[in-house]
């Protein structure tokens, strides 16, 4: 198998010249076609009595005319734009909601089963974060301009809907720059945005008019990590704020404090989240609560617990030293060893897809640069956080979006793994220096299988049935070309390429 056996064609998205600029060869998501496709997941959890908001993700040609049966009381759907509105029925219950979506080219209809009860976050939240593009430049209009790129660029037909805005919003206590000084609160104690965020409410109601939802930062200590204004001994306010403001996302960093007194013990560093993760739970909005401490004290084992729907396990991607292999690597292996821990309401964050154009975590002063890693690195990328069931958060430059990186993070199919109800991370069925196979059970009793090759050249790569744990006759379904490559009986083999992957879904 070689990645220039098949050609595929994306139209009117511009490919910028430059160097390592991907082949067009090297893509493999096939296009969406004219007709409607509609590419939610099969759940949604929602709180009762909260304000509700979600766009039903679907590809084709528009205009589409939407329609949504057996909606939630108190819920509506804008049938033009496929925008759903309301506020949850104040009691819990399981809605089977038929979704439809109907252009000139055809139909196509889904089940969207809304959960209103304890969880949110049923399936990994995905989405947009500003933190390796921006850095310290992040302002309203670079926000705005992602939310308006997730639409024109058709992520949010795939399902991506936060965007999120990471550290360096607030004030920046001891700051020259004029747009940082000023009181980081106000005389009655509540955060204040920096002068290049005037209007919050503002910000996060264009986001949400697209259907969009609005992702915030801070961190318990007293300042962030880059050293603007933090939450601590003002939880309650600052939580409301988010709240009042509008925001749907809360990313709660550590950084400053570790530098209080007595907070290495368990309880200590379980001690912030659980305080945020109660007031946020009580706030009017379903918020998502991401932690942010980089796996300190086992936290898979209690994030969830002290009210977080994601929690990253390992430092920061982009400062991951490659080794023979990218940054990337390292983090899924680390990350790939805890799926016990993975379930619906409550995932294993091993930080942003960082792909397309990314600026240099260590000299944030650069401008974004295409990104080092080879094609079959990327497809690799992605598909690990697919069967990780990891957030899908990309983290490069909306604003420079190109074909190749379109077609690596808009693939219905692997999102569809990564969104897959069931809600299972995949456990490691193999590892060595050369390779990796992940699978991941999904919802209709089938299975994906990504078989990794890490060593430096193509190779032949295999996996057993009985390796698996299944029987029988499977057909077996290339993920990214969107192809069936036939039906086997107990095992399966493909030449992968460096660094690359194969990322097969069976099904009886
Ligand atoms: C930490 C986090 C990053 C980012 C920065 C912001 O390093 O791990 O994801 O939020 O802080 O300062």
């Amino acid at each position: 198998m070689r990645y220039s056996d098949t050609i595929f064609r994306f139209a009117g998205l511009f490919l910028p010249a430059l160097a390592w600029t991907q082949p067009a060869s090297e893509i493999l998501t096939p296009k969406p076609g004219p007709k409607p496709a509609i590419h939610s997941p099969g759940v949604y959890g929602a709180r009762p009595n909260r304000p509700f908001l979600y766009r039903i993700p679907c590809t084709g040609d528009r205009p589409i005319r939407f329609t949504a049966q057996g909606l939630p009381p108190g819920l509506a759907l804008d049938g033009d734009t496929g925008i759903i509105t309301g506020r949850t029925p104040a009691q819990t219950g399981r809605y089977e909601v038929k979704l439809a979506a109907s252009n000139r080219s055809g139909r196509d209809s889904r089940v969207l089963r809304i959960v209103v009860g304890d969880q949110i976050a049923l399936t990994p939240p995905m989405g947009w974060n500003h933190w390796y593009t921006h850095y310290h430049r992040i302002n309203d209009a670079l926000m705005r301009q992602a939310a308006d790129q997730m639409i024109a660029s058709g992520m949010a037909d795939f399902g991506y809907d936060y965007v999120s805005i990471d550290d360096c919003w607030a004030m920046k206590p001891g700051s020259s720059d004029p747009a940082l000084s000023g009181p980081p609160r106000d005389s009655a104690g509540e955060i204040q945005p920096n002068r290049n965020f005037p209007d919050m409410p503002a910000l996060t109601s264009y986001i949400h008019s697209k259907g969009l939802k609005a992702g915030i930062y801070t961190s318990p200590g007293p300042k962030t990590c880059a050293q603007y204004e933090g939450s601590w001994q003002h939880e309650s306010a600052d939580a409301k704020r988010f709240s009042d403001w509008g925001f749907d996302l809360l990313k709660y960093d550590w950084c400053s404090y570790g530098k209080l007194p007595d907070t290495s013990s368990l309880e200590a560093r379980k001690k912030p989240y659980s305080l945020m993760g109660g007031i946020l739970a009580r706030q009017d909005r379903d918020i998502v609560f991401n932690l942010c401490q980089y796996g300190m004290s086992e936290v898979w084992k209690w994030g969830g617990e002290v009210g977080g729907q994601s929690w990253r396990t390992t430092g920061d991607l982009g400062l991951e030293k490659d080794t023979r292999l990218p940054g990337f690597y390292s983090i899924a292996f680390k990350n790939a060893v805890l799926d016990a821990f993975a379930g619906p309401g409550h995932w294993n964050d091993p930080d942003y897809i960082l792909i397309g154009f990314i600026g240099n975590a260590r000299s944030q002063n650069d401008p974004p640069a295409r990104v080092k890693l080879s094609a079959g690195e990327q497809y690799s990328y992605m598909s690990l956080w697919a069967l990780m069931a990891s957030p899908l958060f990309f983290s490069g430059d909306m604003g420079h979006l190109d074909e190749f990186t379109l077609n690596v993070l808009c693939n219905a199919e692997v999102i569809g793994v990564n969104q897959d109800t069931l809600g299972k991370q995949a456990r490691i069925v193999q590892q060595t220096g050369d390779d990796l196979i992940l699978a991941k059970p999904l919802e209709d009793g089938s299975v994906a299988v990504g078989l990794f090759n890490l060593s430096e050249a193509e190779r032949k790569m295999s996996i057993s049935w009985s390796a698996l744990g299944i029987k029988g006759s499977r057909t077996v379904r290339d993920l990214w070309r969107q192809r069936n490559e036939g039906r086997s009986r107990d095992a399966y083999e493909s030449a992968v390429g460096r660094h690359g992957v194969k990322l097969v879904r069976l099904s009886r």
